[in-house]
């Protein structure tokens, strides 16, 4: 008991409480249905197509999903700290050697550091408004540490205190299993993005532990709300609980998102060959170790935007038959804010659902944990759609002044589908069950997460299909006498702005190219505004600094509601 009353204490005082609940069991036939799936088929496809994508995940943000992940043999990771040793505790690894090395700075900690030990150092360049980072910062201080990130950061320590951090190199030695967690899951904001790490998987292992122990006194106490925890939203206690899990589970740690990729490795000396430790120069000022300024922000930015679209070189493999969302469940997941209905939350479900949805998580890990590696590659199955279809349909909508323009666009992505034959009782219902299935045919479901997604993937499907045909009869004559009246072209496009709106794909917030000086940016935590949210434009590096933070709000503060975009200053 004494946990989950600690657990509400904590969430409480990260501004993530929800309403108590406690005590009302969930239905027998309480699980994931294809009829669920089918309502959200949306998010679904869309969780399946953002895995492991900065881009698509920055967006969609507040993250339902977990599946199991593999790095492969031979993957260099990184890690930066304070100290010449490996980390002797759960702690960061980074993809990118500039992400772990914005950590490798005498008395900072970071993904990787060992947080609190020592003072804290200040943040990098590229993460100049951020020395809110992992572990570096304790609830109650977090006020104070915003302080610095409106202006350059200048060190003001005195010199011996200034000694370079360390950067650590690793090479994964046998493959790795991780749990992956969706969306902005590194992002410490009270928004959501935390929501299937505390709510779904701590809570509930705070709730299976009073279950076990039945009210016996729990082991070791956990740390006064708001202090030991450690770091921003107690994320050294986060990490400690999801590798107490990890253990359960056979597995090596969990892979999440934030301004780049990150890993929280449970044990340092578990699958990875340490390659080199080297130590930084000297901060300069307050600078990332040689690389300040401007340009360290934006070339910082430049590497996050390669990985918009792939995290690169195979370096990580989702199992996607794995894949458990609370997006299969009939849970309740309307976002408290109503500035937000877009941003799923898990605060309004109860903690019967909560357990029934990660005893499912827990079942299908100990089921897949010896599979091979990806049986059905559901991401590659999006992208043939998204490909097909995103561009098209948002070229109808934005760039066309003809009806002939449309009716030629929606020709040549139906005909192929359509049978001129006659042998069709009903040409138009055949050929939309052809395309709806046209990139199923292929994939062969085996798990019970794969019949759920691949019912997601038909919905959506059939979605496009039909809306295709509907604007096919409208711009035809089919089912509109006159396809020249001046109405026909905005009803067409009132069509296909509506299925936009329900596809809901990142991909249609791309920039386009920008110059080589430039790069697409848009909010990763701590960085970005709600404008850069709603379009993402072309910066460079002087203009990266014009606009300000906030998108993700102010990092839990008690008394700042969800999102509400106050107090964060999470520009670059
Ligand atoms: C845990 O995983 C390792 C490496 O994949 C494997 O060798 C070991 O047998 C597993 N342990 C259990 C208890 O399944
Ligand atoms: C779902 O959650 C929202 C937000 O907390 C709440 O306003 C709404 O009443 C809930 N709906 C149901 C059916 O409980
Ligand atoms: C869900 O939200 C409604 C309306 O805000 C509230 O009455 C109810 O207690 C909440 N349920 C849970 C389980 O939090
Ligand atoms: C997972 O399931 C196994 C086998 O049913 C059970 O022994 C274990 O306690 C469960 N673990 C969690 C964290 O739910
Ligand atoms: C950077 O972008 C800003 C705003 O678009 C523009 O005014 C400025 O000229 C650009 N600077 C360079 C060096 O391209």
């Amino acid at each position: 008991m004494a946990a989950s009353r600690y657990l509400r204490i904590l969430l409480v005082a990260s501004g993530l409480s929800r309403g108590s609940n406690d005590g009302q069991p969930v239905a027998e036939s309480f699980g994931p249905s294809l009829e669920v799936a089918q309502g959200r088929a949306p998010q679904i496809f869309n969780a399946v197509h953002d895995a492991m994508r900065q881009w698509g995940e920055s967006l969609h943000h507040n993250g339902m999903s977990f599946f199991l992940a593999t790095v492969p043999e031979g993957v260099i990771l990184h890690h930066g700290n304070n100290n010449e040793e490996s980390p002797r505790e759960p702690d960061w690894l980074a993809y990118e050697v500039e992400h772990a090395e914005g950590f490798a700075r005498g008395g900072f900690g970071g993904p990787g550091g060992g947080p609190g030990r020592g003072p804290p150092g200040k943040p990098p360049a590229h993460y100049l408004r951020s020395d809110n980072l992992h572990g570096q910062v304790e609830l109650g201080s977090i006020e104070r540490a915003q302080e610095p990130m409106i202006h350059e950061v200048v060190d003001e320590r005195p010199l011996e205190e200034v000694k370079g951090g360390w950067l650590h190199t690793y090479r994964v030695v046998r493959p790795l299993r991780y749990l992956y967690v969706d969306g902005m899951s590194g992002g410490k904001t009270s928004m959501g993005t935390l929501d299937s790490q505390d709510y779904l998987l701590r809570g509930t292992k705070e709730a299976f532990e009073d279950l076990r122990e039945e009210g016996d006194q729990v082991h070791s106490p956990p740390p006064p709300p708001g202090g030991g925890g450690g770091g921003p939203m107690n994320e050294r206690a986060r990490a400690v609980e999801l590798c107490a899990l990890c253990k359960d589970w056979n597995l090596s740690g969990i892979v999440r998102m934030e301004a780049g990729f990150e890993i929280i490795q449970c044990d340092f000396s578990d699958g990875l060959e340490q390659l080199h430790v080297s130590q930084r120069p000297p901060s300069n000022g307050g600078r990332g170790p040689g690389r300040g300024g401007s340009i360290g922000n934006f070339e910082f930015l430049r590497g996050l935007s390669e990985r918009y679209y792939d995290i690169g070189s195979a370096r990580t493999f989702i199992d996607y038959s794995s894949m458990t969302s609370a997006f299969f469940f009939p849970v309740n997941l309307t976002n408290p804010d109503p500035a937000r209905p877009d941003l799923p939350r898990l605060s309004n479900t109860t903690d019967a659902e909560l357990l029934a949805i990660q005893a499912r998580l827990n079942q299908t890990i100990l089921d897949r944990i010896s599979d091979p590696i990806r049986t059905v590659d559901w991401r590659d199955v999006t992208d043939l759609i998204v490909g097909r279809y995103a561009d098209r349909i948002r070229y109808m909508v934005e760039k066309t002044h003809a009806v002939s323009q449309i009716a030629d666009e929606i020709d040549f992505l139906l005909t192929a589908i359509i049978d001129f034959s006659g042998k069709d009782r009903d040409q138009t219902s055949a050929a939309i069950d052809r395309c709806a299935n046209f990139y199923l045919h292929g994939v062969n479901p085996v798990t019970e997460s794969d019949e759920l997604i691949r019912a997601a993937i038909h919905a959506v499907t059939s979605e496009i299909c039909t809306k295709l045909f509907d604007v096919r009869a409208l711009v035809t004559g089919e089912s509109n006498h006159d396809a020249d009246a001046s109405s026909t072209l905005p009803r067409a496009v009132a069509i296909l702005t509506s299925l936009m709106t329900y596809l809901d794909w990142t991909r249609f917030k791309r920039c386009g190219s920008c110059e080589v000086h430039e790069v697409c940016f848009v909010p990763m935590w701590p960085m970005g505004t709600k404008k850069d949210y709603d379009s993402p434009r072309c910066v460079n590096a002087s203009s990266q600094n014009d606009h300000g933070g906030g998108y993700w709000g102010g990092f839990g503060r008690p008394g700042h509601g969800p999102g509400d975009g106050k107090g964060g200053r999470g520009e670059i």
